[in-house]
C-alpha cells in the first residue's frame, strides 16, 4: 500500500486521482480548500481529508506533520486558470500574481514542507500543462496561466538534482485537455481516461526518468 498525497482533490482531476488511487488499495491524503465537494461521497477508511489552501505555509506544515510515516507519491495538483484575457491591455496584474502564487510558488512550498516526509523511491508529480511549453506557444494569450506553468517547470527542473541525490524523482505532467471545470465542456478527454494515464505514468516513473515532461499517455512534450 502506497501513501499518496493529492492537493486540490475536491473536484476535477484531483478528485479522480483520489478515487483511482483508492480503488488500487492505496492510502490517500486528500486536500480541499473550502468545500469538501466530491470527497464527501467517498466512503473508504484509506482516505483522510485535510482543509488546505496551498498558499498557507503554516497550514501546509501542519498538514505534512499530521501524516504518520513517509509519503510515496506527492501530487501537486491544485491550480487555477487566469482571466482568459484577450489582449495585453486587459491583463489584471493582481490576478496574474495570484495565478503565479497558486500554480508556481505553492507547489514549491508544498514540496519544501514535505521534503522530510519523502524517502528514497518517493515520487513528486507537478501538474503542469502543455500551455507551459514555450515552443508550443503559437496562439499566445492565457498570459499568466502559461507563465505560471513555465515557471513551475523551471522550479521543478531546478529542484531535480537535489531531490535526485535523495533518491526522489520528479514528474512534470500534462494531463491532456480534460473535461473539468477548468477544461470546460468541449474538452476531448474524460477525467477518467486522463487520470488512468497519469497513474500509469506515475507507476512507471523511476529515478532514471526524473525531470521528464510528458502528457498523460506518455508522449514527451517539448519545452
Ligand atoms: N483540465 C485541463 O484541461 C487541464 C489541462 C492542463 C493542466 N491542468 C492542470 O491540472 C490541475 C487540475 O485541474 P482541473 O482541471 O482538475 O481543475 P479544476 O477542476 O478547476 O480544479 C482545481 C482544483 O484546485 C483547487 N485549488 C485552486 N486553488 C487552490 C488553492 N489556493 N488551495 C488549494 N486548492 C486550490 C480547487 O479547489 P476549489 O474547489 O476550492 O477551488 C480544485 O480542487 C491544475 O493544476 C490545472 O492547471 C488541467
Amino acid at each position: 500500500m502506497k501513501s499518496v498525497v493529492i492537493t486540490g482533490a475536491n473536484r476535477g482531476i484531483g478528485l479522480e486521482l483520489c478515487k483511482q488511487f483508492l480503488a488500487k488499495g492505496n492510502r490517500v491524503f486528500a486536500t480541499y480548500r473550502n468545500n469538501v465537494g466530491g470527497l464527501e461521497e467517498i466512503d473508504n477508511p484509506n482516505l483522510s481529508t485535510f482543509k488546505l489552501d496551498v498558499r498557507d505555509a503554516t497550514d501546509v506544515q501542519s498538514f505534512a506533520s499530521s501524516i504518520e510515516g513517509s509519503v510515496d507519491v506527492l501530487i501537486n495538483n491544485a491550480g487555477v486558470s487566469d482571466g482568459r484575457w484577450q489582449s495585453i491591455s486587459e491583463i489584471d496584474m493582481q490576478h496574474a500574481m495570484e495565478v503565479i502564487e497558486v500554480n508556481s510558488i505553492s507547489p514549491v512550498l508544498v514540496t519544501q514542507k514535505f521534503e522530510s516526509k519523502l524517502k528514497s523511491g518517493s515520487k513528486i508529480v507537478m501538474m503542469s500543462s502543455l500551455m507551459g511549453s514555450i515552443s508550443d506557444c503559437m496562439s499566445g494569450r492565457s498570459y499568466a496561466y502559461r507563465a505560471s506553468k513555465t515557471a513551475l517547470n523551471m522550479f521543478s527542473m531546478a529542484m531535480k538534482n537535489e531531490l535526485e541525490n535523495q533518491g526522489i524523482s520528479i514528474l512534470i505532467m500534462h494531463p491532456g485537455w480534460v473535461e473539468t471545470d477548468m477544461g470546460g465542456p468541449n474538452a476531448p478527454l474524460s477525467v477518467e481516461e486522463s487520470v488512468s494515464g497519469i497513474i500509469e505514468r506515475i507507476e512507471e516513473q523511476t529515478l532514471e526518468l526524473t525531470g521528464r515532461y510528458v502528457q498523460f499517455d506518455g508522449t514527451p512534450i517539448e519545452w
